[in-house]
């Protein structure tokens, strides 16, 4: 089954509006993709964004709440993030899950949410440092995709970020080989929950310290279709390479 890569930027809690330029830069750089491109600003960017994006660039939210609206206050819901124009939002990064104290049922009850808004979910998994060396990387792994992903998803509206918290912002990256077991892990705990259609579409992104210099190695890894990339999504110079090594 070929699936299309996705190349996504999370900018996390960086950006005002001047940096909108990079968007244009990237769809200037890339007019033709031959994969896909999302970038997920910051929810004050994310209606200026997706104006301000050209069609090859998708646009995406960092949360959702799990509910459609209601007295949440600074929350922003899913059908809010679609109406501001988003295709996508990132659900159960780990920087949410320390943060905020997100638990996977938190994370599966917002993926219910995104994807009932007909938003695409990113959901992220990812062990510690201390789990990796106790070996329980593969263990941790399974739990969040058990208890984070909803009976109710497709292989179009399902992405799986793998993303090792030691690896974020560190310039830590796993060896291709770890890489590659914990993909091949996630595609087979897709497949058998799911089915092969499902668990054969669904996307796998790495993400942790994804740079211009690393980023060939391991798009080569198997399993692995694409990136969730934070700070090097943050300026097109460093993201345009990225976007041409998938
Ligand atoms: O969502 C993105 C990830 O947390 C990776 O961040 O590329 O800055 O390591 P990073």
């Amino acid at each position: 089954m070929t699936r299309r890569k996705l190349a996504a930027g999370n900018w996390k809690m960086n950006g005002t509006s001047a940096d909108l330029v990079e968007l244009e830069a990237l769809a200037k750089a890339h007019p033709t993709p031959g994969c896909d491109i999302l970038i997920c600003p910051p929810a004050t960017l994310i209606s200026r964004a997706a104006a301000a994006a050209s069609a090859q660039i998708a646009i995406g939210g960092q949360d959702c709440h799990q509910k459609d609206s209601g007295a949440h206050t600074g929350d922003v819901s899913a059908p809010m993030l679609l109406d501001a124009g988003a295709q996508y939002v990132i659900l159960g990064h780990s920087e949410r899950r320390e943060d905020h104290r997100e638990s996977d049922t938190d994370v599966r009850n917002k993926v219910v949410a995104a994807l009932s808004a007909g938003l695409k979910a990113i959901v992220c998994v990812g062990e510690s440092l201390a789990e990796r060396e106790a070996n329980n990387t593969l263990d941790i792994i399974g739990g969040q995709l058990a208890g984070s992903i909803p009976d109710v998803v497709t292989g179009d509206s399902l992405v799986v970020a793998y993303e090792p918290i030691w690896a974020i912002g560190t310039g830590k990256v796993p060896t291709l080989d770890q890489i590659g077991e914990v993909h091949d892990f996630i595609r087979i705990r897709l497949e058998t929950r799911f089915g092969a259609g499902v668990g054969r579409s669904t996307r796998i992104l790495y993400g942790g310290s994804v740079k211009p210099a690393n980023a060939s190695e391991i798009f080569a890894v198997s399993n692995v279709d694409g990136a969730l990339v934070g700070g090097a999504s943050l300026s097109a110079t460093d993201f345009s390479p990225i976007i041409t090594a998938l």
